[in-house]
């Protein structure tokens, strides 16, 4: 399987200095980025867009991961591919036409990933699996930062996880919403490789004490599999 990866989701970081958080939870031991990008239609909240991820890609060159709670999607793609973004996703129901979209995030660069909400059915990764590079799990209805995870997302981890090991590829499986120190753990024995927390992270004093316990509950739960 990948090796794990630790993606800050910057919804729960403080807006007003976001490049030092940035710097701070690279430094600190993350490895991606997570933008959370809201349009207060798709989903009700409104967050941030292509000029902050400009203004936050001068501060590290870790990869930035969009992920994209907006209806329409295709409009906005290839402002985040300008902004700096490396990675891109979006949610199939948000988009009228799945498979163009993928195309448009590749065709500017980008790798492309797919995001199911909690209710979300699986079938969406049918006739596009072969397109993706992520595919992105959530673990909370998508809107806001702090919530609680839900546990059946456990279920639809493992069922992805099968999926994406019978198509040979290398896709990553990333789990976005209340994941923490103490649950960590169970996430990755599903089978993800890719962790967003937000509060986790940006809600403690030390974000590296954050990010040194994820991983060692991510290493004992890959010693016990
Ligand atoms: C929710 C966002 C998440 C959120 C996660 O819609 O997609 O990335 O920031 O925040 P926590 O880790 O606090 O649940
Ligand atoms: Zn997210």
């Amino acid at each position: 399987m990948n090796p794990a990866r630790i993606a800050p989701s910057l919804l729960s970081a403080d807006f007003s200095r976001l490049g030092e958080e940035v710097r701070n939870v690279i430094d600190a031991g993350a490895d991606i980025i997570h933008f959370d990008v809201m349009d207060n239609h798709y989903v009700p909240n409104l967050t941030i867009g292509p000029m902050v991820c400009s203004a936050i890609r001068p501060h590290t060159k870790a990869l930035i991961d969009v992920h994209l709670m907006v209806k329409p999607v295709d409009r906005i793609i290839p402002d985040f591919a300008k902004a700096g973004a490396n990675i891109i996703s979006f949610h199939p129901e948000a988009s009228e036409h799945i498979d163009r979209s993928l195309a448009l995030i590749r065709d500017n660069g980008c790798k492309a990933g797919l995001v199911f909400n909690p209710g979300t059915p699986l079938h969406y990764l049918d006739h596009v699996i072969d397109r993706l590079d992520l595919i992105l799990m959530m673990s909370v209805n998508p809107g806001f930062g702090g919530q609680s995870f839900i546990p059946e997302t456990l279920n639809k981890i493992s069922s992805v996880r099968k999926r994406i090991d019978l198509s040979g590829r290398d896709i990553w499986l990333e789990v976005d919403g209340g994941v923490k120190v103490d649950n960590i753990g169970e996430i990755a024995r599903a089978g993800a490789d890719t962790f967003v927390a937000g509060s986790a992270i940006f809600g403690a004093a030390s974000y590296s004490e954050v990010i040194s316990a994820m991983r060692k509950e991510i290493q004992q739960a890959s010693e016990a599999m």
